[in-house]
């Protein structure tokens, strides 16, 4: 894990290069009262003032230098306005010139630093570059708020092999102790009562990597109980309806969802919310091998359902239905699950909008303000009921598979017949991955929607 400390320090004057920042607009009266020594550098390094763009200005004496960077609106930087630039700099210190606020961009100063290098032999990597703020209260927020995003990546990124249900129990392992919270395991054949549907899924791996429910309770008892739960298919090979080569290429994200369930189980934790945290992960490998569940086959769920097996690709839903109904049992004011579920939910909104699905309305809204105020971004997709009718079965309750039409919305669907009771509950299917680069999100594992709820949970509950 990347080390964040100390990037981001109060100002108290220390020696620092300045940063200006101008947007498109201030650019231009910022260029009138420069010399005509500056303005060349400007014109030299191709700066026009739009975001992500930055120059170095030399000044007077041999190693006086500072820097000029775009932003999208001076007024308020947003959270990846800084990260080019901190990408780019050499180690040492820095602060925006005239005490301008750093604001959001404090997060994406702190997330330049991320790489995934824990396979590569070093490259000779730049130092810290530290920024100097004067809204110094910020610091904490902003570091656990950069820290829990490096977690899901590190996660995400882990090949299979090394990020098997072991690797994601070690990691609830580490967060029990760390904030005293109680950890139950139920593994391998142990499963085949109480989670028939995670026992059938993970089964054909129950040697290697063996299945398991991992779940954690946090909290004083009185406060607000609040679920968080996560699809931890820890590698998805489609099982026997396996997948193409191309389709199963990135499949060691399929545990995307528990990755952001256990990031946010530690923000909460860590910032101490008053709710009562109840985290549940069902981490499973989807393998081939002759105890492996089949197309056809009709099992048993938690909440009594009988499911028909139309495709062992879609496996998630099934454990996470268990794991929805198992946290329904303690009556939870609030669920929150996150999951890769679907292929669809890519092709409808693609990798950086989270398809969020919500069975209250203000729970909705305030998703998706709470995304907007962090520049975390989700996206609502409805719980078109009519749509129920594609998982109908001849044998059994229901299929877990129903055809081409709304898969992101089908697979929603069959999860919401697994949550029992009157909790408010959201779903987000979510891709758990970033194809291409960006200032500050580096391609692999991204955290999606994670910020958004945390922004979210603060609001609701937060002090
Ligand atoms: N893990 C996949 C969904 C997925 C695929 C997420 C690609 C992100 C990128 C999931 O288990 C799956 O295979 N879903 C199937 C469901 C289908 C068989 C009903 C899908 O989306 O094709
Ligand atoms: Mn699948
Ligand atoms: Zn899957």
């Amino acid at each position: 894990m990347i080390d964040f400390t100390d990037i981001l320090k109060a100002d108290k004057g220390q020696d620092a290069r300045d940063i200006h920042v101008v947007d498109s607009n201030s650019f231009k009266d910022w260029l009138k009262d420069q010399s005509g020594r500056v303005r060349a550098m400007v014109e030299a390094q191709k700066f026009t003032g739009k975001a992500h763009e930055f120059a170095i200005l030399s000044g007077d004496k041999v190693d006086e230098w500072s820097v000029l960077a775009g932003v999208s609106s001076e007024k308020a930087l947003k959270s990846w306005c800084l990260a080019k630039v901190a990408e780019n700099l050499p180690e040492g210190a820095y602060r925006l010139f005239e005490d301008v606020d750093a604001g959001d961009a404090m997060l994406g100063w702190l997330l330049a630093h991320y790489s995934f290098d824990r396979y590569k032999k070093s490259e000779n990597q730049t130092g810290k570059r530290q920024l100097l703020v004067s809204s110094p209260s910020r610091i904490d927020a902003m570091l656990i708020e950069a820290e829990a995003t490096a977690l899901v990546r590190d996660l995400v990124n882990t090949p299979a092999e090394d990020m098997g249900p072991d690797q994601l129990e070690k990691t609830a392992k580490r967060l029990s102790k760390d904030y005293k919270a109680e950890l139950s395991i139920i593994r391998g054949d142990d499963l085949e009562q109480g989670y028939p549907m995670i026992h059938a899924v993970g089964r054909a791996a129950k040697r290697e990597h063996a299945p398991r429910l991992l779940e954690l309770e946090w909290g004083n008892k009185r406060h607000p109980r609040v679920a968080i739960v996560g699809k931890g298919v820890c590698f998805d090979s489609g099982g026997l309806d396996i997948k193409s080569a191309v389709g199963m290429r990135l499949m060691k994200k399929d545990m995307g969802g528990a990755a952001h369930t256990l990031a946010l189980a530690e923000i909460i934790m860590r910032a101490n919310l008053p709710v009562r945290l109840h985290m549940l992960v069902p981490a499973v490998e989807n393998a081939i091998a002759g105890n492996a569940f089949r197309p056809g086959d009709v099992i048993k769920s938690r909440v009594g359902h009988s499911v028909e097996i139309g495709n062992t690709d879609a496996e998630g839903r099934l454990v996470l239905g268990d794991a929805l109904t198992k946290a329904c049992e303690a009556e939870p004011e609030l669920i929150i699950d996150f999951a890769t579920l679907t292929g669809a939910a890519r092709v409808a909104l693609g990798p950086d909008l989270p398809a969020m699905f919500a069975n209250n309305d203000d729970l909705a809204n305030g998703l998706l303000e709470g995304g907007k105020a962090v520049h975390d971004t989700v996206w609502q997709m409805p719980l078109w009921d009519t749509y129920a009718e594609y998982l109908s079965s001849d044998i059994a309750d229901i299929g877990n598979s129903g055809g081409g039409f709304g898969g992101s919305i089908q697979a929603a669907l069959f999860l919401k017949k697994f949550v029992t009771g009157d909790a408010e509950w959201v779903h987000f299917d979510t891709f758990a991955w970033r194809p291409t680069a960006r200032p500050g999100q580096t391609k692999g594992g991204e955290a999606l929607g994670l910020r958004a709820s945390w922004a979210y949970l603060q609001k609701r509950y937060g002090k």
